[in-house]
């Protein structure tokens, strides 16, 4: 039986890349799933820590099980002096996801046991790397404002420490809150580019560290988690609500794209968008200050009318970058945010593809020319 021609998928759309129990997308209902638990049950009840843990087990943790993942993560979060020594020599203008994708490198070097790649050493090492990202994240930011780093507070969460080691301020309960949940939403989603990016490295047998370097430089891409940050500078250059139609008239006759739109997966709204917009809306009120918010409402009314029908709705991009700049937040942190929620879907989706591990080698469809004769230099 001749063997089928190899079908080309661009973008691999609707190739299926791997068998996994972690998170499952319905893109037509727009649901999504981390371990059957809905992120909108997730959002309402749950944790980053916890989030973690059930993506790097694989179920909810009892009481003490939580509280020690949470120590853990203290743990690691307090040994941060060589981290804020590394951190402070980046020149300030460096842009923060290289800062950030450099950091797991170096983290990578200063691993005791490198050569362990034994299930728990691996799971440690999850926990350590996601245990630092807020710290680099923040003493970057620090540095580049002419600040000392803060160090983190021995009792806040993961997401409030993010935010007071970049502040330097306890936040608000309303803050950590609304970061928590930021977190909770970002921590997985399938085998998006950078998931699965970071799976194609751990496949050789790398370390989880080259896996997680991949996965920073993959979410960098404005076309994946660069996305928010492009929308809060889509809206700055839009202005006013007043402005909103004649923008997107000509966009679209440049055929550009409106970030914060669109999804490979999603042809109906992205249920984390839906959570952002609550929290938008919630923020813009307590701050008295709605213009951005109220752009972004009537860019999503005109966007319905025009490709609704097509199946383009706004995605997770769309309202986070207004919520992270209520909170403060510089627009240039909004991606590495992105990053600080998804190193545990990294890591998750990494240390399950190690119990049952194939490398990644797909074909291509040759479209050069035949076999042909070598010609010399002095005859060309
Ligand atoms: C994330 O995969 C994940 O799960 C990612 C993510 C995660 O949690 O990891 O959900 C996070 O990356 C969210 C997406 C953030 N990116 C953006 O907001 C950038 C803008 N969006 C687009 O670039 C695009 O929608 C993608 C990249 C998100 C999806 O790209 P696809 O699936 O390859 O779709 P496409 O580019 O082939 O577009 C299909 C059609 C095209 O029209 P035609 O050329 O066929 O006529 O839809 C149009 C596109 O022009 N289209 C848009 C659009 N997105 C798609 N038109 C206008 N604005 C848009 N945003």
């Amino acid at each position: 039986m001749p063997e089928a021609a190899p079908s080309f998928s661009p973008g691999l759309e609707g190739v299926v890349a791997a068998k996994s129990r972690l998170c499952q997308i319905d893109g037509t209902q727009g649901k999504l799933y981390y371990l059957g638990y809905a992120i909108e049950d997730l959002a309402e009840h749950s944790s980053f820590e916890e989030v973690c843990f059930l993506l790097w087990r694989e179920r909810l943790p009892r009481a003490r099980e939580l509280e020690e993942l949470r120590g853990q993560l203290q743990e690691y979060r307090q040994d941060c002096r060589d981290l804020f020594d590394f951190v402070g020599r980046f020149p300030h203008t460096a842009r923060p996801m290289d800062m950030l994708r450099t950091c797991v490198s170096w983290l990578g070097c200063r691993d005791p046991h490198p050569g362990d790649a034994s299930g728990e050493a691996n799971f440690r090492r999850a926990v350590a790397v996601t245990a630092h990202f807020p710290t680099a994240v923040a003493a970057f930011h620090r540095f580049r404002e002419k600040q000392s780093p803060v160090p983190p507070h021995a009792r806040l969460s993961h997401a409030a420490n993010f935010l007071y080691m970049l502040t330097g301020k306890q936040p608000s309960d309303l803050a950590a809150r609304v970061m928590d949940v930021a977190l909770i939403l970002h921590a997985d989603h399938e085998m998006n580019a950078s998931t699965f990016a970071s799976l194609v490295t751990a496949s050789t047998m790398s370390d989880l560290y080259s896996a997680l370097t991949t996965g920073v430089g993959t979410l960098k891409g404005p076309l994946h988690g660069g996305a928010n940050e492009a929308v809060v500078q889509m809206l700055e250059k839009i202005g006013s609500v007043e402005n909103v139609e004649s923008y997107l008239s000509e966009a679209f006759a440049q055929k550009k794209k409106i970030m914060g739109f669109g999804h490979r997966v999603y042809k109906t709204y992205d249920p984390r968008a839906r959570i952002f917009k609550r929290y938008a809306d919630e923020l813009s009120r307590a701050d008295g200050d709605r213009r951005f918010f109220e752009i972004n409402e009537r860019i999503e009314e005109l966007m319905q009318k025009r490709v609704g029908s097509h199946g383009i709705y706004p995605n997770v991009d769309f309202y986070s970058g207004i919520v992270y700049r209520s909170l403060g937040v510089a627009s240039d942190l909004f991606t590495p945010i992105f990053s600080i929620a998804r190193a545990a879907g990294w890591t998750a989706h990494v240390l399950e593809s190690w119990q049952k591990n194939r490398i990644y080698r797909p074909a291509s469809v040759y479209e050069g020319p035949g076999p042909r004769a070598y010609v010399p230099l002095d005859e060309r």
